[in-house]
């Protein structure tokens, strides 16, 4: 089987990166069917277009209606058949349209131990600044399921990493980044193997 997946992403899409790496290396049998991003300059579109995998621009711009939007996103990725969607470092809330038809299927990756320091405003170098704050003694890197509320949905895997003394929150960040680069790609081969079955239901 080869999984066909959907990629949401906002900003640079390392994220996006490691999982083509992972299926153009031959260890990951998947295939990008679609990238999007609400934003046109963003690095993860460059790197659709320089892996040659489809991609789109849909935004706020194009529909200015949130239903509309959130419409064209569901049919943009029914058309190209994924059957997981992927969020890497997708600023946006998803629609109720593509959450219902997709339901169970869309991941998430979260740059922290949910469900601590998740939730709206939770984006970015925030996370880790909360860890720092909270002292914790670790932190790491979230695949989740997504549902209507942010960063909530049901935990599939995490990798930990300590907090180091000294530790910025960059420093937590790019610790915490080298295992997301991990993470994604062995959750969906878990998907690929049968080890998680989607759709992901909520108990
Ligand atoms: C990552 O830290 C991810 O956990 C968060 O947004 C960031 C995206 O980074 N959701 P990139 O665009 O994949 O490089």
């Amino acid at each position: 089987m080869v999984l066909k997946i959907g990629v949401l992403a906002s900003h640079g899409g390392s994220n996006m990166q490691a999982i083509i790496d992972q299926i153009e290396a031959g260890s990951l049998a998947a295939e990008i069917v679609l990238v999007l991003s609400n934003n046109s300059a963003s690095g993860a579109l460059e790197r659709a277009r320089k892996h040659g995998l489809p991609w789109q621009h849909l935004s706020g711009r194009h529909h200015p209606e949130p239903a509309d939007l959130d419409a064209a996103i569901r049919q943009a990725l029914q058309d190209a058949g994924a059957e997981v969607i992927v969020l890497a470092g997708y600023m946006k809330k998803i629609g109720p349209e593509t959450l219902a038809a997709f339901e169970g299927r869309i991941l998430n990756i979260h740059p922290a131990l949910l469900p601590k320091h998740g939730g709206k405003g939770m984006y970015g170098i925030h996370p880790h600044e909360a860890v720092l704050e909270a002292g914790d003694k670790e932190s790491g890197a979230t695949v989740h399921v997504v549902n209507a509320h942010y960063d909530e949905g049901p935990v599939l895997k995490q990798r930990r990493v300590p907090v180091e003394p000294g530790d910025t929150p960059q420093s937590l960040q790019e610790r915490v980044l080298r295992e997301e680069h991990v993470i994604y790609a062995d959750v969906l081969a878990d998907v690929v193997a049968g080890k998680i079955t989607l759709p992901v239901r909520e108990d």
